[in-house]
């Protein structure tokens, strides 16, 4: 059987994923990279160290795996969203990225937000944040205008890496969607917003729909692994649409839970698109002509390991869970809000901070443990709720995926709290797996990622919803919600005081 790659672009490293046509794991390979954190805020890397990442991959691919070179038919990507790259006429990198966990661009946001008012909403879907590629486009065209200047080319960091594999450059839907350059529905760059902030239509790649075939791998790879046979490339996509993708996502019943360092609640979107008004994303999916929205609880995986480095330091995650099953839904009326580096849905609020209400003397480590757990969870069913309300989504089940799957009291936590049947993937791969369905499709396998996601991904039953606990909790959220606008206020001023 022949097999594709998966090349899952991330923050920290670039993971390699080799699958035969059964959707069989035939080897992982992954190398890390360095971030560059100049000052506080700001966040960057060498798209240099991205090559040569993926060139380590491909050695140990070709070194660990026989007939990796007779059998390898098609690679595509998964990427890191919304990282500015730029190219000069040469096509050669003038700076370092700057990357989506930047946030040095809050003026910037401002002023896209001023200069466009409605129309950025209706054309992008979403709102400007500091993440997104435009406002760090507005950022080097005001604080470096001589590196503005030789700008001729601006990518993302899946499709730099697509260029140097095939020569040819190319972006997906689902990746250019996170920009702010894109109009979403008609699925074009935006004129009205590259005139707005006089960006070149020439400089942006053509677009592509993430299965699409962006070229060949380039001779000199082929000569250096001695391929028999035409690799052929694939366009890719944004992380989140590959991660959905590799979950399953591609209908409407199926919403994702996804906890890593931030979290992520996702739900597929076919043709209507709902009008979330920008309070959650809304972006293009890999799955050509549809979309998925998503709302981010940016300290979800995060929350629990800050509270056990803080608190348990010497405690192992297992002994901090263990026994949280015997305490009753709510903690005994402790309640978290996981706001420890600000927030994004549905506050999109950089001064907001945690809180832990209603401390008292019967209060145990485990409590607290089982409170963050249930804070994290309210905080991504804040996203589902506004799935439920804007659009109207009834979720049959949940897909979760993550630190949230790893733990069953958790996922006990997650249906009750979603009031939905949760699900786990039978493997768990990440997006590295729908950018190999990606390529899986484009080399013709399969007739379409519906199809393919047939066999590549299937599910087991991991917890279903408890009466008695999803009225509980209902509570609970209803308490949860009152705590943002009630301390909104303190944190300003605690902030402003430190
Ligand atoms: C999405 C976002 C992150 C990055 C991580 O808007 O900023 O999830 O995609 O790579």
């Amino acid at each position: 059987m022949a097999y594709v790659l998966g090349l899952d672009l991330g923050t920290s490293a670039l993971k390699g994923l080799l699958l035969n046509e059964a959707g069989h794991v035939i080897y992982r390979a992954s190398a890390e990279y360095p971030l560059i954190h100049l000052q506080s805020g700001y966040s960057e890397q060498e798209p240099s160290e991205w090559l040569k990442a993926c060139e380590k991959v491909l050695d140990t691919l070709n070194e660990e795996v026989a007939d990796f070179s007779e059998k390898l038919v098609g690679i595509s990507f998964s990427g890191q969203m919304h990282s500015l790259v730029v190219l000069d006429e040469k096509q050669t990198v003038l700076r370092p990225a700057i990357l989506w966990n930047d946030v040095r661009t809050t003026k910037q946001c401002q002023k896209i937000t001023a200069t466009l008012g409605e129309k950025l909403i209706q054309v992008t879907k979403n709102k400007a944040l500091e993440g997104f590629t435009l406002p760090k486009i507005l950022w080097l065209q005001e604080n470096e205008p001589e590196t503005w200047q030789k700008v001729r080319h601006l990518l993302l960091p899946k499709d730099y890496l697509g260029f140097w594999l095939t020569g040819t450059q190319h972006m997906d839907y689902s990746d250019a969607a996170g920009t702010l350059l894109l109009d979403v529905e008609k699925k074009e760059w935006s004129q009205t917003i590259l005139e707005a902030f006089a960006i070149p239509s020439t400089y942006l790649p053509t677009l592509i729909d993430s299965q699409g075939q962006t070229g060949n791998l380039k001779a000199n790879f082929i000569e250096k692994y001695g391929f028999k046979q035409t690799v052929k490339v694939f366009a890719g996509g944004a992380d989140n649409a590959c991660g959905a993708l590799g979950a399953g996502i591609l209908n409407t019943e199926t919403g994702m839970a996804s906890i890593g360092t931030s979290g992520v609640f996702l739900s597929f979107e076919d043709q209507a698109l709902p009008d979330y008004q920008g309070d959650l994303h809304l972006f293009n999916h890999s799955l050509p002509n549809t979309h998925y929205s998503m709302g981010v609880t940016l300290a979800a995986g995060h929350s629990l390991s800050w509270f056990k480095e803080t608190f348990a330091k010497n405690t192992s995650y297992d002994e901090l869970l263990s026994g949280i099953d015997q305490i009753a839904p709510g903690a005994d009326g402790l309640l978290f809000t996981p706001y420890i580096v600000g927030e994004r849905t549905p506050y999109p609020d950089s001064q907001i901070r945690g809180s832990f209400i209603g401390i008292d003397t019967k209060h145990t480590l485990q409590h607290f443990a089982k409170a963050v757990l249930e804070g994290i969870t309210f905080s991504l069913k804040d996203s589902q709720k506004l799935m439920e309300e804007v659009a109207g989504k009834k979720f049959k089940q949940i897909v979760s995926v993550g630190g949230g799957a790893k733990n069953q009291d958790w996922l006990q936590i997650e249906a009750d709290v979603f009031n939905a049947e949760i699900v786990c993937l039978t493997v768990e791969e990440g997006p590295g797996l729908g950018a190999a369905m990606l390529a899986a499709v484009g080399v013709g396998w399969f007739e379409d990622l519906p199809t393919c996601a047939q066999t590549f991904v299937s599910y087991q039953k991991a917890a279903t919803p408890i009466a008695e606990n999803v009225a509980k909790y209902e509570k609970q959220y209803a308490l949860y919600r009152e705590v943002y606008p009630a301390t909104r206020e303190i944190c300003y001023e605690l902030k402003a005081a430190d």
